[in-house]
C-alpha cells in the first residue's frame, strides 16, 4: 500500500480523507503538477515548482504554508515508497469551505487542500511504445481558454483520450481554427528536415516543462526550432512527428488521421532527442 501526503501528514492512501465541500471536487477549482522519477531522483523540480506558483497566481489561490518545502515532501515520498521510476501527482485545490458556493472562500478561514502520491512505473524510460511509436488522431479542441493554466478540469482531456481508444489508436491532437493546439496530455512537434516545428507558447497551450528541455537542447545540438502554429495536413506530410511530457519524455508519433508520419515508423531525430533528454534530465536529476 502507498504512502501518501494529506495537509501536512503522512498516511496510507487508505486514511487519507479530503472534505466532500473540497473545491477540488466541487468546482475544479485546483491545480496540479506531474514530476518524473528516474534513479530515485527528480526529473525538472524546478521548472514544475516555478510553473505551479505561476497556476496558483493566476486563480489568486492562496500559496499553501508547505509550498517552499515541496522538493522535501517530493523526496519524502519517493524514499517511504521505495520509487526507482514512476511519477509523483500533486494537486492543491482552494480548499473546504462548510458549504457549497460559487464565490472564492474566505482565505482567512479556508486553507489549499495538498494532496500528493507517488505512481510506480518501473520500465518508464524504456517503454516499448518509444520504440514502436504512437497513432493519434484529430480532435476539435473544446476546452475552455486557459490551457495555460494547469487546473484539474480534465473532463475534456479524458473523453479525448477515449474518442482515441474508440478509434483504435493511442491519443488525440487538438485543433483549434485549423491549427494543432497540443495532445490531451502533452505537446505536440512535427520534424521537416532539420527544423523542429511546435506551437508557440499562449493562452492556447501548457508551458510543457518537457517542452521547454527539448527545445533548449534541440538547439544545443544545432537543430532548428520554429515555434508556430501547423495543421494536420503539415503533420501528415512531416518527416517525423512527436509529443513530449513528463511521463512519456519524448514519444515519436508515426500516424495522423491514418496517415502514416514519414515512413511511418519512429524517425532518427526524435529517437535523439529522446537519448539527449533523458541523458541530460538524469544528469540534473534532485
Ligand atoms: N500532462 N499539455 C497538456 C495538456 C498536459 O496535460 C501536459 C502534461 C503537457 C506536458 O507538460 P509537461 O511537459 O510539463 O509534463 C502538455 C501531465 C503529464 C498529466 O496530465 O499527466
Amino acid at each position: 500500500m502507498r504512502t501518501v501526503y494529506v495537509n501536512g501528514e503522512y498516511l496510507p492512501e487508505n486514511e487519507a480523507k479530503v472534505s466532500i465541500f473540497d473545491r477540488g471536487f466541487l468546482m475544479a477549482d485546483g491545480v496540479y503538477e506531474v514530476t518524473s522519477v528516474l534513479d530515485g531522483k527528480l526529473i525538472d523540480f524546478a521548472g514544475h515548482a516555478k510553473r505551479l506558483e505561476r497556476s496558483l497566481s493566476e486563480l489568486d489561490m492562496p500559496h499553501p504554508e508547505v509550498l517552499p518545502d515541496l522538493l522535501e515532501v517530493h523526496r519524502e515520498l519517493v524514499r517511504l515508497n521505495g520509487i526507482e521510476e514512476g511519477m509523483i501527482y500533486l494537486q492543491i485545490t482552494r480548499g473546504a469551505p462548510d458549504d457549497r458556493d460559487f464565490v472564492f472562500p474566505d482565505p482567512e478561514t479556508t486553507t489549499p487542500t495538498v494532496v500528493l502520491f507517488t505512481q510506480n512505473k518501473p520500465g518508464l524510460a524504456n517503454s516499448p511504445a518509444a520504440q514502436k511509436g504512437i497513432k493519434v488522431i484529430s480532435i476539435e479542441d473544446q476546452r475552455w481558454a486557459r490551457r495555460d493554466i494547469k487546473t484539474v478540469q480534465l473532463l475534456f482531456p479524458s473523453m479525448g483520450k477515449m474518442m482515441a481508444k474508440a478509434a483504435g489508436v493511442d491519443d488525440a491532437w487538438m485543433v483549434e481554427d485549423g491549427a494543432v493546439t497540443e495532445g490531451t496530455s502533452n505537446n505536440a512537434y512535427i520534424i521537416k528536415g532539420n527544423t523542429i516545428i511546435t506551437r508557440h507558447l499562449g493562452n492556447e497551450i501548457l508551458h510543457g516543462i518537457t517542452r521547454a528541455a527539448v527545445l533548449r537542447f534541440a538547439k544545443e545540438a544545432q537543430m532548428q526550432v520554429e515555434e508556430r502554429s501547423f495543421t494536420i495536413a503539415e503533420a501528415q506530410k512531416a518527416d517525423e512527428a512527436f509529443i513530449t511530457s513528463a511521463s512519456t519524455f519524448v514519444m515519436p508519433v508515426v500516424e495522423v488521421d491514418g496517415v502514416a508520419v514519414g515512413t511511418g515508423t519512429p524517425g532518427p531525430v526524435a529517437a535523439r532527442l529522446r537519448e539527449i533528454y533523458l541523458d541530460e534530465s538524469r544528469k540534473a536529476a534532485v
